[in-house]
């Protein structure tokens, strides 16, 4: 039985005793009497240094890759470290790997990696990324776990387009019969007779479970047929979507930041080697800034507000600013880096450029709407209090000529016990980039989906 690396190096335990480990060849070094192997075996960013005594017998220096089984007497090693003592005999290759294996010891660019999508995350770079991605994921579980929210499954296969921007993909059946000649025979077009897509959203299905439940939350992927070749938008991403009874604007947003503050205070406590490792190589000063952020309130604008800051900037944006204009990131960017320097929630926007479900404001123009925007990354939370009034919620939708038949269940929990609620989107690879400092969401999720990224 082997023991994870991460347990040899981080006590002094195991000091004087023989154990094994298993792992990747990282480095190897040779001198005459002596050789070095540091091993990795994804347990920690921290190589265990493998100290091999040649003695008389035909050592073969291990390559870079390689898979090794080691065993060997753990001592003290310099700079109150731990190695591993072991002889010829108590080394086995597991695994071999040629001269060509792609990750040998040097610098490799993102670019570069995001070509190995299979391989990179034995590098220290993706090691750190997707420990830090399954911490976050846990301590969201923990946060609303504790708070009394129930955690549901909402379906991917929906015939709703929750945020009607007409970026959903559409579900068909792929045929495999022999008698299909043509790629085009492969398609029947529809799911079981009816019209069907990937859920762009959880939220609809939400409501309906937090009318039910409470508070209840979904973390799961969501679907966006974008088309846009950018650094923060994917495919495929994964979405964390509270939604809560009784609940309005404000509680949403207090709600978002007390959860924010939670995860990243995880973060800080668990992953200390990844946040120094990304401080390190990604972003100078991110634990001082994440330290920062969790100590403060998040900046508040409304919408309206945000507009005069970005009219007064000065700046030459490429997107022209009014009111009534969607922001851009450029704009997101700008308020959250240079007027607020921190993460700023902006709410009440203009209902024409936001979803039908929104609660309308008394002043017939903008919508209860809140966005979290964060120096960096730009908008990573989308949120809202709901519409919970039956002829005002049809009313919006007619206005947008949507088709009513499709969204009846929907109607009805504003007809049975409708009550105030909300909740909010976070898009979840988007927070892994504003806590880690990486610039590319391909770099923050194991197999990006972007346009042609199916290899
Ligand atoms: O702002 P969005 O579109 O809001 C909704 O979907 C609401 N139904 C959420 C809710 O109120 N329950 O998306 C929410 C968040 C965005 O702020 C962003 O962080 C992320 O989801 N997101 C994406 N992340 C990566 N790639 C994409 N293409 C994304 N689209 C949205
Ligand atoms: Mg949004």
């Amino acid at each position: 039985k082997h023991i994870d690396v991460k347990e040899i190096i981080s006590s002094k335990e195991f000091i004087g005793q023989e154990i094994t480990i298993c792992g990747w060849v990282r480095t190897s070094r040779n001198s005459k009497s002596v050789a070095f192997v540091e091993v990795n075996d994804g347990t920690s960013l921290k190589n265990v240094q493998v100290v091999v005594e040649k003695g008389e017998s035909d050592y073969k220096e291990p390559r870079v890759g390689m898979a090794l089984k080691v065993t060997g007497t753990v001592v003290e090693g310099r700079n109150n470290t731990v190695e591993i003592n072991a002889v010829p005999e108590g080394i086995t290759v597991l695994g071999d790997a040629p001269t060509d294996y792609p990750l040998q010891k040097k610098g490799h660019t993102l670019e570069f990696l995001r070509t190995i999508p299979h391989l990179r995350g034995r590098t220290n770079t993706f090691n750190a990324v997707w420990r830090v991605r399954s911490v976050l994921a846990a301590a969201i579980h923990e946060y609303f776990q504790t708070h009394n929210y129930v955690y549901v499954n909402t379906p991917l296969i929906t015939g709703s387009d929750c945020e009607g921007a007409g970026e959903m993909f559409q579900v068909t059946t792929i045929g495999y019969s022999n008698d299909y000649k043509n790629e085009e025979d492969y398609y029947t077009n529809d799911f079981f007779g009816r019209k069907a897509g990937l859920s762009v959203s959880g939220q609809l299905e939400g409501e309906m479970a937090a009318t039910a439940m409470g508070k209840i939350y979904t973390f799961g992927p969501s679907f966006r047929a974008e088309n846009s070749n950018t650094p923060k938008h994917l495919a495929e991403f994964w979405h964390v979507e509270p939604e809560v009874a009784f609940a309005e604007l404000n509680d949403v947003i207090e709600i978002a930041e007390d959860m924010l503050k939670h995860v990243i205070r995880t973060l800080l406590d668990k992953c200390p080697d990844e946040v120094a490792f990304f401080d390190a190589h990604f972003e100078k000063g991110l634990r001082a800034r994440l330290e920062e952020l969790i100590s403060h309130d998040f900046g508040r604008v409304t919408y309206t507000e945000a507009i005069e800051l970005l009219k007064n900037s000065g700046e030459n944006f490429v997107y022209p600013v009014e009111w009534g204009c969607d922001l851009q990131t450029e704009h997101e960017r700008y308020l959250s880096e240079k007027v607020f320097k921190k993460a700023v929630f902006v709410t009440d926007y203009p209902k024409e450029i936001k979803s039908f479900y929104m609660k309308q404001n008394p002043d017939g123009k903008t919508v209860a709407a809140v966005d979290l925007l964060v120096p960096g990354v730009g908008e990573i939370i989308g949120g809202s209090e709901r519409e919970a009034d039956y002829d005002k919620l049809i009313a919006a939708m007619n206005e947008r000529n949507m088709n009513l038949d499709l969204y009846s269940d929907y109607l009805d929990l504003r007809k049975f016990g409708t009550v105030p609620h909300g909740g909010f989107g976070l898009g979840f690879e988007r927070l892994i980039m504003y806590t880690t400092g990486m610039a590319n969401i391909r770099d923050v999720i194991l197999f990006p989906r972007t346009v042609g990224s199916i290899r």
